[in-house]
């Protein structure tokens, strides 16, 4: 090796590759973004930025412009010293995680990487990858890291260059520190550790927030059974600093690209090791139970059946602030609705998913023309500072299914609209008990 800046290739750059590709060349890195998409390279060349993130069309320009970052198609161009896989790993039909996407990059690398490279998961794989890595490089002078990735799409920029902790595994401390002067500019702490330990955090993190999620769901459905107010039992519980405020709000269920996958992979490993573990197989569980939760609960406050009614839907990502639609809750909600034959009038402010029998709108107000039902499937916050007096002239009947809980209950019932909401028993007689004394909706946001 000589003293020169490392150079950095960066294998995939959809949400996770092009998030860090540009941020590490705006901590001042070479970098170089490989991908097999050629129309996304070309694209990406122009500054053209393929998904929604906030700040990266400004990272990715800027990049360009310092010649500090540029994007190629071919592996020739991936000859770096650290090469951080950004691939998919998808879940498989068994429900554990497609490394081929990992394994086809490897045995590429293979053949372009200098002695002494360090070939870095970032993708989150299974624990043990690190060794068919290994083999699949099949490269004795070459050496393996694991660095998980945290970001979350819509804040990727902000949580990359800002993270909570940074983990990097290894074999080798030196290897590790490697690795870690890629981040040295930013203030976080840098956890090193083994590999299997490293592989562990990423899945092992998400379960244990989609378990979070599943515990506030099923309160929701405790507080709609017996009359509670989840805004009021979410405030007394989540002042107690050891629980919190985060990730205590009920929603529809938790989707999108990470949770169903990483769960699905922590039961997997538990089945393959034997293990029985019974806190995960129900956080998937109480997770579907959830959805036909909400799916039931939509069809009860529309009150007539799907097949002779207009629904309009809100949302279509998984999240705000993304355009990823992959296990998106929102489509689950609207694929729900469509094959049980409601017409479905759909706006989402990015996002145009291709689904059998729904229509495109313009915009929200658009959607609700002449529907029976307004369903409020993604918590964009937009939605949330629509004009429901509007609203309310449009609809066809006046029904407002909130899943993310993001109106004023009191601007929704001064429109005349019935508001029905996850974990608002009383909503289901009209307004809350709170509403109607005009005390708005409490609690964490
Ligand atoms: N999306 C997230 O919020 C997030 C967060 C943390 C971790 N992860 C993990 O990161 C990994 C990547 O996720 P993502 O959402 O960025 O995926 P993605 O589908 O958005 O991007 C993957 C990219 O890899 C490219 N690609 C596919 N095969 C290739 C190959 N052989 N060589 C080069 N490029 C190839 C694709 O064209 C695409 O651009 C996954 O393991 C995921 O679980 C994702």
């Amino acid at each position: 090796m000589t003293n020169r800046e490392p150079q950095i290739v960066v294998i995939g750059t959809g949400y996770v590759g092009l998030t860090t590709a540009a941020c590490l060349a705006h901590l001042g890195h070479d970098v170089v973004g490989v991908d097999v998409d050629e129309a996304k390279v070309w694209a990406l060349r122009r500054g053209e930025v393929p998904i929604v993130e906030a700040g990266l069309v400004g990272m990715v320009s800027r990049g360009l412009e310092s010649g500090r970052l540029r994007f190629e198609t071919s592996y020739e161009h991936a000859a770096g010293d650290v090469v951080l896989l950004c691939l998919p790993t998808p879940t498989t039909a068994a429900g554990d995680l497609d490394l081929s996407y990992i394994e086809s990059a490897a045995r590429q690398l293979r053949d372009v990487l200098e002695p002494g490279a360090i070939v870095v998961t970032k993708s989150t794989v299974p624990v043990g990858t690190h060794r068919d890595l290994l083999r699949w490089l099949d490269r004795p002078d070459l050496a393996v890291a694991s660095n998980p990735e945290f970001l979350r799409e819509g804040t990727a920029v902000h949580d990359f260059c800002h993270p909570d902790r940074v983990v990097i595994g290894a074999a080798d401390v030196g290897v590790a520190e490697r690795v870690a002067g890629l981040y040295r500019s930013l203030s976080a702490p840098i956890l090193i550790t083994d590999l299997a330990s490293a592989e562990l955090v990423k899945v092992a993190a998400n379960t244990f927030l989609a378990a979070k999620l599943s515990f506030v769901n099923e309160m929701s459905r405790v507080c709609e059974a017996t009359g509670g107010d989840i805004d009021e039992v979410i405030a007394g519980i989540a002042s107690d600093h050891r629980i919190g405020t985060a990730f205590m709000r009920p929603g529809p269920g938790w989707g999108g690209s990470c949770f169903p996958k990483d769960t699905r992979g922590m039961a997997a490993l538990g089945r393959q090791h034997g293990l029985e573990l019974p806190m995960v197989t129900a956080t998937i569980a109480s997770n579907d139970a959830h959805m036909d939760h909400i799916d039931l609960s939509i069809r009860t406050s529309l009150g007539r059946p799907l097949a002779d009614a207009t629904v309009a839907v809100w949302g279509a990502t998984f999240k705000a602030g993304t355009d990823d639609c992959r296990d998106s809750p929102a489509l689950a909600i609207v694929r729900r609705l469509a094959a049980a034959g409601a017409r479905i009038r759909l706006f989402d402010p990015v996002a145009r998913p291709s689904v059998a029998g729904v229509e495109h709108c313009g915009d929200a107000y658009d959607a609700c023309d002449n529907a029976d039902l307004l369903v409020i499937a993604t918590e964009w916050p937009e939605f949330g500072e629509a004009d429901m007096n509007k609203v309310a002239r449009l609809l066809a009947a006046p029904t407002v299914f909130d899943t993310r809980g993001i109106l004023d209950p009191a601007a929704v019932a001064a429109a005349g609209l019935i508001l029905h909401r996850p974990g608002h028993g009383a909503s289901w007689a009209g307004v809350s008990n709170r509403d109607a004394v005009g005390t708005g909706s409490g609690g964490p946001r």
